[in-house]
């Protein structure tokens, strides 16, 4: 194949924050918002890259002369890193011109990044005839993310934009990366899902996230386990009986019962409780805003304002410091929740988030 278009999703993650670098348990699913890309092959060893979202022509780089570090820390880097990590793990890509057009909101903790790596990455199996596994193409773009451009993230974006089907979350063991289909028809419930993206950026290469998962990574080691996904729920009082460090304590804590909760929303989900969701969702932002510390005014106010104008449940998604919040609500208090939060962000003199209706959409795939 000589050319074609592809596309890959953003997501929103549903429950399980954090527990990715843990081994742990995630949650996500895909949003109907994605990265497009037009991409054909060439022979010359050139990769030029092109967006319409962001200013400034096309990026030509020199495929044998990729390596990380050296990326000029744009967007660029990612698909670059995508190339890298891809031609480093043996596979036979050469040059290509790709040109991206994006409707995921960047910035927002709604993984635009990893569309773009897997829309690269989609885009090469297909024009080079790798025939890569779609959790080996996940595992190769957290390797550019990791490595290329430096930032120490999990899996579970890139196994989102990879892997989700329509109509259903992703249940993924971040360990094995074995993966369930969990049906997800909120509006056979009368609920929906609202993302609030609060317009504060965040960014994870700025040394928050990676001091999280440094403390998370201490807490596996005082407790003599490869990680934190292997102390049960149940030990979880003896678990924090032994550690010191009160930092490492907390972290500890939002691990083990991060990952109880994604087991409580599974079964939930299963059992048809979808309502009963909506309370875990809350527990789980309490302890990303107290043990974890990841959260911020704004999404703060998003949950607060959610909860007292009749939510179901609520909390932060993604990353933390910045980014969106997740409201679940009946469709009837929708509008009022929209409203309540906007006049709440007015009245603090936050900017105008941007509030929109998550569905559960297809995962990455060939257009044409
Ligand atoms: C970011 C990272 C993921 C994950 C989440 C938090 O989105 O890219 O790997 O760690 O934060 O759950």
């Amino acid at each position: 194949m000589n050319e074609g278009v592809w596309a890959a999703p953003g997501r929103v993650n549903l429950i399980g924050e954090h527990t990715d670098y843990n081994d742990g348990f995630v949650m996500p699913f895909a949003l109907p918002h994605t990265v497009v890309a037009t991409a054909s092959r060439r022979d010359d060893g050139l990769l030029r890259l092109h967006s319409s979202d962001v200013g400034g022509g096309a990026v030509e780089l020199r495929i044998g002369d990729l390596a990380p570090g050296r990326g000029p820390g744009h967007w660029t880097d990612y698909p670059a890193g995508v190339v890298w990590a891809l031609r480093d793990a043996g596979h036979p890509v050469g040059g290509a011109d790709f040109h991206f057009e994006s409707t995921v909101p960047t910035g927002a903790g709604l993984s635009s990044s990893a569309a773009l790596e897997v829309v690269t990455a989609l885009a090469l199996d297909d024009l080079y005839g790798l025939g890569l596994e779609r959790w080996r193409t996940a595992r190769l773009c957290q390797r550019a993310e990791n490595v290329y451009v430096g930032a120490p993230t999990g899996i579970m974006d890139q196994t989102a934009s990879a892997c989700c089907t329509e109509g259903h979350a992703l249940h993924l063991d971040t360990r094995d990366l074995s993966q369930r289909q969990i049906p997800l028809d909120l509006a056979a419930h009368g609920l929906e899902l609202l993302v609030v993206d609060t317009q504060v950026k965040h960014a994870h290469s700025d040394g928050e996230y990676g001091k999280r998962r440094a403390g998370c990574e201490a807490g596996a080691a005082a407790l003599g386990v490869p990680a934190l996904r292997d102390v049960p729920y149940e030990d979880l009082d003896a678990a924090l009986a032994r550690l010191e460090d009160e930092e490492v304590r907390r972290l500890v804590r939002h691990i083990v019962t991060e990952n109880h909760r994604v087991e409580r929303v599974v079964a939930h989900l299963e059992a048809g409780e979808v309502r009963a969701v909506g309370p875990v969702l809350t527990e789980g932002h309490a302890s990303l805003r107290d043990d974890f510390r990841i959260s911020c005014p704004e999404l703060d106010l998003v949950v607060d304002t959610g909860l007292a104008a009749g939510a179901v449940g609520a909390r932060m998604t993604g990353g933390g410091f910045g980014g969106s919040a997740i409201v679940l609500t009946d469709v009837s208090a929708s509008a009022t929740i929209r409203k309540s939060v906007r006049e709440a962000f007015a009245g603090e003199g936050f900017g105008e988030p941007r509030i929109f209706t998550a569905i559960p959409s297809a995962g990455a795939r060939r257009l044409a």
